[in-house]
């Protein structure tokens, strides 16, 4: 049999079985109008029996083993044909109505008929339905296929930036000889940023490191106390030297500001990490020794470092650290210009710096250092542009 033969063959039956149906009630139209027994004796034993004999057992089973058959095609006609005999105003149903005007012999022969008829029906409705069901539940299991055994899915967990990501190991690498981690405002006065760093109002070393006023505040009549975005981690030391007495061993991660058009190798905010000791004894040795034990810490023992003399106002003697480029090894490119790159500054912190906070510059001494981190994050993984790590790309940041 053909799937298209389906819904026909067991249409049929239906058709078949509800015509059947509709024969019994005529037969008990009938029997309800006759009032002598004999008669209605006459009646019943050929309208019913002819009647019951078509609803046999074997016919009824006939016709639920086709609708069965087509129930994948046809059980929406199989619940019509239901309700037609059986629902509340179903054939049968009325049948049954039916009895309680009757007499009592008529109530008992009918009734049995009608019975019999039900139960004939009922109990291959009941499995019908129940397959119905499992069918359905069946095709539905299909349709929603789902693997309850799959292993679940990993949502993205994120990662530190890589700028926090170098914060952090620098910070560990410093722990580690003894300093202690410090903070201070991204948002500064004039005075901690240049002033009270030996950089007075005229210094033309301002210049170089211009930077972002807050509006309105610039012009006061005390130029200390405009208000800038910090152009350096530097203003930390006097904030700490403030408030603490030496010996102080520090270091002040944090961002800074500068009028910079952005480029492979800059950016208008970057970070800084600050070192500050500050103890009797110091010298330029201990400050050239702690560097060279950080920079080879963090970037392994082969990268070569050099220290160029250079100037700051607020050390003194001073001088500028270069690792080799990552990128070009040494050979000079796009990023490097010459083969090195600058990752901080440093120098003996000038006695100037020392007394304007109060500490004897004869009793004490320190040195001082400022480091780029964007620059270590270059050093250490040859990117090409530090512009990068602020695209907030997560492909790129993902990496580290
Ligand atoms: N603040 C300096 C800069 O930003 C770096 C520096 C820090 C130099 C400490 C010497 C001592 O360029």
């Amino acid at each position: 049999m053909d799937s298209s033969e389906k819904p026909r063959k067991s249409q049929k039956a239906i058709d078949n079985f509800l015509k059947q149906a509709e024969e019994v009630t005529e037969a008990v139209k009938k029997i309800s109008g006759v009032k002598d027994p004999d008669a209605l004796k006459k009646i019943m034993g050929i309208e019913i029996s002819e009647a019951a004999k078509k609803l046999s057992g074997a016919e009824v089973s006939d016709a639920v083993k086709e609708i069965t058959e087509g129930l994948l095609v046809n059980a929406e006609g199989f619940e019509k044909l239901r309700t037609r005999l059986v629902g509340r105003k179903g054939t049968i149903t009325g049948v049954s109505r039916q009895i309680k005007d009757l007499d009592q012999i008529r109530k008992k022969i009918v009734g049995q008929k009608a019975n019999q008829i039900r139960s004939q029906f009922e109990e291959p409705t009941k499995q019908i339905i129940s397959d119905i069901s499992s069918l359905k539940l069946e095709e539905k299991l299909k349709e929603t296929a789902f693997d309850f055994t799959l292993p679940g899915k990993n949502p993205p967990v994120g990662n530190k930036h890589l700028v926090t990501q170098i914060i952090d190991e620098v910070a560990q690498i410093f722990v580690g000889l003894g300093y202690q981690v410090a903070e201070g405002p991204e948002v500064e006065l004039d005075y901690y940023n240049f002033t009270a760093l030996n950089t007075p109002a005229d210094h033309p070393a301002r210049s170089l490191q211009d930077t972002f006023y807050l509006e309105g505040v610039k012009d006061t009549e005390n130029p200390e106390e405009a208000v800038l975005l910090r152009t350096h981690t530097s203003p930390v030391q006097i904030r700490v030297m403030e408030k603490r007495k030496p010996p102080l061993y520090i270091i002040a991660p944090g961002k800074a500001f500068r009028r910079d058009v952005a480029d492979p190798s800059h950016t208008p905010m970057f970070h800084q990490i600050e070192g500050l000791a500050v103890d009797k004894d110091l010298s330029f040795g201990d400050l050239k020794g702690t560097l060279e034990v950080f920079v080879k810490q963090l970037f392994g023992e082969d990268r070569a470092v050099r220290f160029r003399p250079h100037f700051f106002p607020f050390t003194e003697p001073s001088a500028e650290v270069d690792v080799s480029c990552a990128l070009c090894m040494g050979e000079g490119c796009r990023l490097c210009g010459s083969g090195w790159l600058e990752i901080l500054g440093c120098g003996m912190v000038d006695p100037n710096v020392l007394e304007e906070v109060g500490v004897d510059s004869e009793e004490y001494g320190g040195f001082a250092f400022g480091m780029g981190v964007e620059r270590i994050a270059v050093l250490k993984h040859g990117l090409d542009d530090i512009r990068r790590l602020y695209d907030n790309d997560v492909r790129f940041l993902e990496q580290f």
